[in-house]
């Protein structure tokens, strides 16, 4: 069974206000993007990666792939427009006996080889993708612009992350609809089962400088 990884690396990660995009602002010594393809490179799980670079940056994605010896990396594709659009040409690489799919944001830097253990391992059990969950601890409410209108019972929510695996020929053919925030939602919306398995916490998400800030000092 072979399992690739897509790592979408292409945001331009304005909200940073950096002067390069996210996958390339400091982290530590590194670019933000050399901690989760380090990570996948060494996981047990995955056999090979496929980078989704922002344009313009194929080369100093693959130069960071060459300098720390990630060997698994296979293709580095020029992202698209939208992060869909970048897993759609990232996926679009992985060969067609490819069993399994992999798709990680290159945001999540601290991943942990139990997180890609726990999706990948869901599939074995008949799901067509696995995703990592968090229990909701603050109350949520829906709203109409200033008004409230529910209060929505937690104990039904989970916040997702990233990395979510699924069987390749159910995300191919998932892909190819639209308007999806994540490949769960595309595999869900095509009528696949997906299962929610334990998340981690110190997967964060960097979307702006303080986050960076948390995440360094989780390193
Ligand atoms: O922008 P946001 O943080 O929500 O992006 C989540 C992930 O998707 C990031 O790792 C980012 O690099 C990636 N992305 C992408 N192509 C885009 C937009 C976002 O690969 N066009």
């Amino acid at each position: 069974m072979s399992v690739w990884a897509v790592l979408a690396a292409a945001g331009s990660g304005e909200r940073l206000g950096a002067d390069r995009p996210k996958a390339f602002v400091r982290l530590g010594e590194q670019p933000l993007l050399a901690e989760s393809l380090a990570r996948l490179d060494e996981s047990n799980w995955i056999d090979a990666i496929v980078v989704a670079a922002p344009p313009g940056w194929e080369e100093p994605a693959i130069l960071l792939a060459e300098e720390l010896g990630c060997g698994k990396v296979s293709a580095c594709v020029t992202g698209g427009a939208t992060r869909a659009d970048s897993v759609r040409l990232g996926v679009a690489e992985v060969p067609s006996d490819a069993a399994v799919v992999v798709v990680h944001d290159a945001a999540r830097p601290l991943l942990d080889d139990s997180v890609v253990e726990r999706v990948v391992s869901a599939l074995a059990e008949g799901w067509d993708g696995a995703v990592p969950g968090l229990p909701v601890a603050d109350t949520v409410k829906r709203v109409d612009g200033e008004l409230i209108v529910e209060t929505v019972p937690r104990d039904a929510l989970r916040v997702v992350q990233t990395p979510q695996a699924f069987v390749a020929d159910v995300l191919r053919s998932a892909l190819t609809g639209s308007d999806w925030t994540d490949c769960s939602a595309a595999v869900e919306a095509a009528g696949g089962r997906v299962r929610v398995v334990d998340g981690d916490p110190r997967l964060l998400k960097v979307t702006d400088a303080s986050d960076l800030e948390r995440v360094a000092a989780l390193l």
